[in-house]
């Protein structure tokens, strides 16, 4: 081969691999934008995704605030109803009582009986009206707004033991007795106001479904324990009562659920503490209970919440051991 053809033919080669690279070139850009536009796709549906869990959320949020406030009127109506009536007929039976009087019909009997009447009936009306501001009260609670009450600095242990004695008077009520076990001091930053609602709602419930029916020798108590871990504060909230009745057990969280109606119950505690634990503090909440031995509650609260966080330790004042 002459050096021309050889020239020629080193061309040929050249413009061939040169024509091959800008197709792999261009190749490469084609592909390069159809991901882009790939991507944009993905970034669109992923974006219009999130906008439909969001609504979805909301709309959930809202339901469940309609079933809620459904469930309000509902359940509010029956004792004002009760209140309403009870009143009028004590109305009434005054009215017949002046006109007796005025009459000089009214016989001590009479009077006895129309005492009677109207002192039922006021207690009557009394209690309904009184069950319907605890509903109003309850109320105020469950709404998650409430709840976002700001966090102090507090001693956890001091702060229990402040709870406690703050809900002796249903504990003596119901002739029981409490016990703490807790670290000996534990700084951290709580919202009290929750955290308190929580405690007493699971005592008085301790108290009021667990404990009626324990009679001695066995002491009526109410556990409380409290530990941090790296990760959580654990709290457990104990009696040893009756245990949840079975049937209760898988209702017991839900809202207006309550074994206790003819004797004043809402059913909206375990509602509030289930929120309060998963909402306010972003932890869980469960329960183990057994006929005739007792339920407990467990509370897993994360640390490094806007609700709890875990306080540096005080500086500690140098005090010489006792041992
Ligand atoms: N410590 C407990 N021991 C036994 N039963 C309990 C206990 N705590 C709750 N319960 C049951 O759970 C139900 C729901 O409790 P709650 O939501 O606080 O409503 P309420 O106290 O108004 O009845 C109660 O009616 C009762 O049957
Ligand atoms: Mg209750």
């Amino acid at each position: 081969m002459s050096t021309a053809d050889e020239a020629q033919a080193w061309r040929a080669r050249f413009e061939r691999e040169r024509s091959a690279r800008k197709e792999a070139e261009r190749l490469l850009m084609d592909k390069a934008t159809e991901l882009y536009a790939t991507n944009q796709d993905l970034e669109r549906s992923l974006a219009t995704l999130r906008a439909a869990e969001a609504a979805l959320v909301q709309r959930e949020r809202l339901a469940a605030i309609g079933a809620l406030v459904a469930g309000i009127a509902h359940e509010i109506n029956t004792p004002l109803g009760i209140a309403v009536t009870a009143s009028s007929s004590a109305d009434e039976e005054l009215r017949t009582l002046e006109l007796d009087f005025a009459a000089g019909r009214l016989t001590r009997a009479g009077l006895g009986q129309s005492i009677a009447y109207v002192r039922d009936a006021v207690g009557l009306a009394f209690s309904n009206m009184e069950r319907a501001a605890a509903l109003v009260r309850s109320f105020k609670m469950v709404s998650a707004d409430e709840q976002t009450e700001g966090a102090r600095t507090i001693d956890l242990p001091a702060f229990l033991r402040d709870s406690i004695t703050s809900l002796q008077s249903v504990l003596k009520a119901h002739r029981a007795q409490a016990v703490i076990a807790a670290p000996d001091s534990l700084s951290v930053r709580a919202a009290t106001g929750p955290l308190g609602q929580v405690l007493s709602n699971l005592v008085q419930n301790a108290c009021v479904h667990g404990l009626t029916t324990i009679a001695p020798p066995r002491v009526r108590t109410v556990s409380l324990v409290a530990r941090a871990t790296e990760t959580h504060l654990e709290l457990e909230i104990g009696d040893n009562g009756a245990g949840i009745e079975e049937h209760a057990r898988a209702h017991v969280l839900e809202a207006f659920y309550t074994t206790k109606r003819d004797s004043g119950g809402t059913g909206l505690g375990l509602h509030i503490v289930n929120t309060i634990v998963t909402q306010t503090f972003g932890g869980t909440l469960r329960f183990t209970t057994e006929t005739g031995v007792g339920t407990t509650w467990f509370l897993t609260l994360p640390w490094g919440t806007e609700a709890l966080t875990r306080a540096p330790a005080r500086p500690q004042t140098t005090r010489p051991s006792d041992e």
